[in-house]
């Protein structure tokens, strides 16, 4: 019994301000979601609660979390959660607060002073591994605590959402769109805004407005790094990214096969003429560990080295051969099943090597990102 509704609707409020949206990964209470806080003579709560949009996915996580940080609270009975939805004028002023009054949609990435880190993982081959890359090295930021987005750049083959577990679709405020959010990863595909499996046939300035579409009216949030799933290829794709944000780093995957590394190569040499850094290069599917120990070479050996020696001679700067990821048939039942294998076997050997690699890229300091290589453009 509570004496002092008061005190007990005070700490009811403090108990509020630490229950987290899902999707905008904010206080419920600064983001203007707490409705009213009553608190009857018995210690019975009942709190209401605006959600940004009648649609919204989350209603009942977000209903259960209030319930639970109430009923946490000393001194309440039972604890009633109802729920109402924002008016037109209390969503402007949110999308204000959390994305200022701009009229024109800016990049977040490509203000001056961004401090996330941004990698385009690119190859010139498809099924190198560029998807389970990108979802691995993304959860294992993830779960180091830092603040991590997925843009499946992929407007084809979109495989981020499967890989990641997910089919929640983006919640949209306003001009606003929410990624939805796997494994403490906020994420955006394409396949995210079309039905069914069908394919999307766009074409290059089609697919330019949409990247920028996802750059700019997705609210990311602040990002420690964001990672982009790139198509296959040196295509259109890989130089919008480039004019839309050009301080993007290049992370080249590629396979030990020598052919497969000088496709990856000529991928790696367009930063040459976009003038991006290439942060490093990821060797895939190399050698399958036998049951006897022994490691046979599937695809053929160097060819990691290969690419991150002949990039570092093209671009005159160190580009390193970050890791040799094995060829592992849990990565392809992690894929299947939504659960990186980062999370699911951390300590595989390919689970170990994709770590170690998504380390090596959380520790770098992002001072140098974006500097131009010094290159002289001539010749483009
Ligand atoms: N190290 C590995 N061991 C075993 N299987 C792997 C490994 N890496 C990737 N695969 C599998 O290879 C296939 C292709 O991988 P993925 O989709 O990540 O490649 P991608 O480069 O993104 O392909 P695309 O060019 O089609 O986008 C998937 O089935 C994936 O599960
Ligand atoms: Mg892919």
């Amino acid at each position: 019994m509570s004496e002092r509704p008061n005190e007990t609707e005070a700490a009811v409020r403090a108990a509020l301000a630490k229950v987290i949206d899902p999707e905008l990964r904010r206080p419920i209470t600064e983001l203007g979601m707490v409705k009213s806080v009553t608190v009857a003579a018995d210690g019975g709560v009942h709190v209401e609660v605006y959600l940004t949009t009648a649609a919204c996915p989350k209603k009942t996580e977000i209903s259960e979390r209030v319930a639970a940080a109430v009923a946490d609270v000393p001194g309440t009975g039972a604890v009633k959660v109802s729920l109402d939805v924002m008016s037109d004028e209390q969503r402007t002023e949110l999308r204000k607060q959390l994305r200022g009054d701009a009229r024109e949609p800016v990049i977040p990435f490509a203000q001056p002073g961004s401090l996330t880190r941004v990698y385009a993982v690119a190859s010139g081959k498809g099924g190198v591994g560029k998807s389970s890359v990108t979802v691995n090295l993304a959860a294992a930021m993830a779960a180091r605590g830092l603040s991590v987005g997925v843009l499946d750049a992929d407007i084809y083959g979109h495989s981020v959402p499967r890989m990641m577990g997910t089919t929640d679709r983006p919640t949209q405020v306003e001009s606003m769109i929410l990624p939805p959010v796997a494994h403490d990863v906020r994420i955006i595909s394409i396949a995210m805004f079309t039905q069914g499996n069908t394919p999307v046939v766009w074409r290059g300035p089609m697919l330019h407005r949409a990247l920028q579409q996802f750059l700019s009216d997705v609210y990311w949030g602040d990002l420690d790094v964001l990672l982009l799933d790139l198509p296959p290829g040196t295509g259109d794709v890989a130089i919008s990214v480039a004019q839309l944000i050009p301080s993007a780093e290049i992370l080249v995957v590629t396979t030990p096969q020598l052919a497969a590394a000088e496709v990856a190569e000529r991928a790696g040499a367009i930063a040459l003429q976009t003038r991006q850094r290439i942060v490093g290069v990821v060797e895939n599917m190399s050698g399958l560990v036998l049951p006897d120990g022994t490691t046979m070479q599937v695809f053929g050996e160097g060819g990691g080295r290969q690419v991150a020696e002949r990039l570092t001679t093209a671009v005159g700067a160190d580009v390193p051969l970050l890791g040799q990821v094995p060829l592992d048939p849990a990565l392809v039942s992690a894929g299947d099943s939504g659960v990186p294998l980062v999370l699911s076997a951390p300590d595989s050997a390919a689970g170990k090597e994709l770590r170690n690699i998504a380390d090596t890229l959380s520790a770098r300091k992002r001072g140098l990102a974006g500097m131009s290589l010094g290159l002289d453009p001539a010749g483009r």
